[in-house]
């Protein structure tokens, strides 16, 4: 019995040790780890990707912000503070009335798994981009509450 309970803190203690060291060695060189996500019915992702819910003000700065989503240098949106709103995506007044936040989400996360020949960019991607700016190599171009930050928001675009 003592000799079990023993064993069990050895194990505890190799299990703390192992983990120590991986995060020595991410933090020498952070490797990106993207988080795994289901697709459902080829157009849809209907889990949160960071396992919560994101902030609808965080997202709505987050889409005029050029370093990150910067999806005003191609889309309309009610946001009339900023006068540049660009026109070659949709414009997205009332995008949450067509289409639901699972399906806002993939086309986020990975926008040509739906249309192959999409100018729009993979926002949670990593493999099998093109023309990927050199900073961006290697690491997606939003985080997983990113993500969820403006899928917040644009679930609020209803007309
Ligand atoms: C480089 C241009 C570009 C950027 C930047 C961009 N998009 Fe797009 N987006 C498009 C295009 C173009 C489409 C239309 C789909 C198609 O035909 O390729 C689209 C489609 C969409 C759709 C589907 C809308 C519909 O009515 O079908 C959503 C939602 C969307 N974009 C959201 C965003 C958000 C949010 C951002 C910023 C995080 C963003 N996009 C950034 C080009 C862009």
């Amino acid at each position: 019995m003592i000799s079990g309970l023993f064993a069990a803190l050895a194990a505890v203690a190799v299990v703390a040790a192992g983990s120590t060291a991986s995060l020595a060695a991410s933090k020498s060189k952070p490797p990106q780890k993207l988080v795994n996500y289901l697709v459902i019915n080829e157009d849809s992702i209907p889990e949160y990707l960071s396992g919560r819910p994101g902030d609808p003000k965080q997202g709505r700065k987050l889409v005029i912000s050029r370093k990150k989503g910067n999806c005003l240098a191609c889309h309309k949106m009610p946001i009339p503070e900023k006068a540049d709103h660009g026109g070659t995506g949709t414009d997205l007044t009332g995008v949450a009335d067509r289409m639901t936040e699972s399906q806002l989400r993939l086309r986020l996360v990975d926008p040509k798994r739906i249309i192959p020949d999409t100018m729009m960019p993979a926002f949670y991607k990593i493999q099998g981009l093109n023309r990927v700016l050199p900073k961006f190599k290697g690491k997606a171009i939003l985080t997983a509450q990113e993500i969820e930050d403006i899928i917040a928001y644009i679930v609020t675009l209803k007309e």
